[in-house]
C-alpha cells in the first residue's frame, strides 16, 4: 500500500482518482521541511524521513506558487509568504508589476527503499557533501556521504497569472491564480484537479507507478 504524506484529505482523494482502487492511504506525518530555493530537495528529504518512519512506500508532495515578474517568488516559500503577508498582499504586489504571469508547480518524490530504472523523470540522489556536513540526522543521510536514499521526482506544471482575488473555492492561493479565464477559487473541484499542477504530477506518476 502506498502512503500519501498529507494531512490534507482533498490531496488523498484526488490521488485516488488517478491510482487503482485501494492502492493508496493517507499518511499523517510531520516531516521537516528544509529550505530550498527548488521543490525538488525539499520533497526528496521528506520522501526519506516518511520512508524511514513509515518502512513502506510513500509519496510526499512539495508545491507552490511562481510569480514571474518576482523571479519565481514565493515559490518554495510559498506556504510561510502565505502564513505572514497573505495572498491578498501577494496580489497587491503583483498588481505593480508589467508582469504577472505566474505558474503552480508541484514536485512528487517516491521512496521505497529501492534503486529506479533510468526514466525521463529524475531521481534525487541527494547531495553527498552536504548530507557529510550535517551528520546523522532525521532524514537518514549518512554522515560518511555514502549514498542516501534515492527519490524518484514527478514534476507538474500549471501556467496562469495573479489577479484581484475571485471566487470562494479551493485553498490557498487559489482565488488570486486565473488560468484560462477562470480563478482556482472559481472552477469546481474536478475540472481545478484535472489542469492542476499536482495533478499532472500524479498523472506522471501513476503511468509510472502502473509498472513499478
Ligand atoms: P503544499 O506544498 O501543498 O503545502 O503547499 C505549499 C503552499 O502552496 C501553501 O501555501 C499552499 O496553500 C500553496 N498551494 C499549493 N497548492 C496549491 C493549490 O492548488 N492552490 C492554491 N494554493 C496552493
Amino acid at each position: 500500500m502506498l502512503r500519501y504524506v498529507t494531512t490534507n484529505p482533498g490531496k488523498v482523494r484526488e490521488a485516488e482518482r488517478y491510482l487503482p482502487d485501494g492502492s493508496v492511504e493517507g499518511l499523517d506525518f510531520d516531516y521537516a521541511e528544509v529550505q530550498a530555493d527548488e521543490l525538488g530537495p525539499i520533497a526528496a528529504r521528506g520522501a526519506r524521513e516518511a520512508y524511514r518512519h513509515a518502512d513502506a512506500p510513500v509519496l510526499v508532495d512539495d508545491a507552490g506558487l511562481f510569480v514571474e515578474g518576482l523571479d519565481g517568488f514565493p515559490g518554495p516559500y510559498s506556504s510561510y509568504v502565505e502564513d505572514t503577508l497573505g495572498i491578498e498582499r501577494v496580489h497587491e504586489i503583483a498588481a505593480d508589476l508589467d508582469d504577472r504571469r505566474a505558474a503552480f508547480r508541484c514536485t512528487l518524490g517516491y521512496c521505497d527503499g529501492e534503486g529506479f530504472a533510468a526514466s525521463p523523470d529524475p531521481v534525487d540522489r541527494g547531495d553527498r557533501d552536504a548530507a557529510a556536513a550535517a551528520g546523522p540526522d532525521a532524514a537518514g543521510e549518512a554522515a560518511d556521504g555514502s549514498d542516501p536514499l534515492p527519490v524518484k521526482l514527478f514534476e507538474g506544471y500549471v501556467p496562469g497569472r495573479i489577479v484581484a482575488p475571485r471566487g470562494d473555492g479551493g485553498f490557498g492561493y487559489d482565488p488570486i491564480f486565473e488560468h484560462d479565464g477562470e480563478t482556482f477559487a472559481e472552477m469546481d473541484t474536478d475540472r481545478k484537479n484535472a489542469v492542476s499542477h499536482r495533478g499532472r504530477a500524479l498523472e506522471k506518476f501513476a503511468e509510472w507507478y502502473a509498472d513499478r
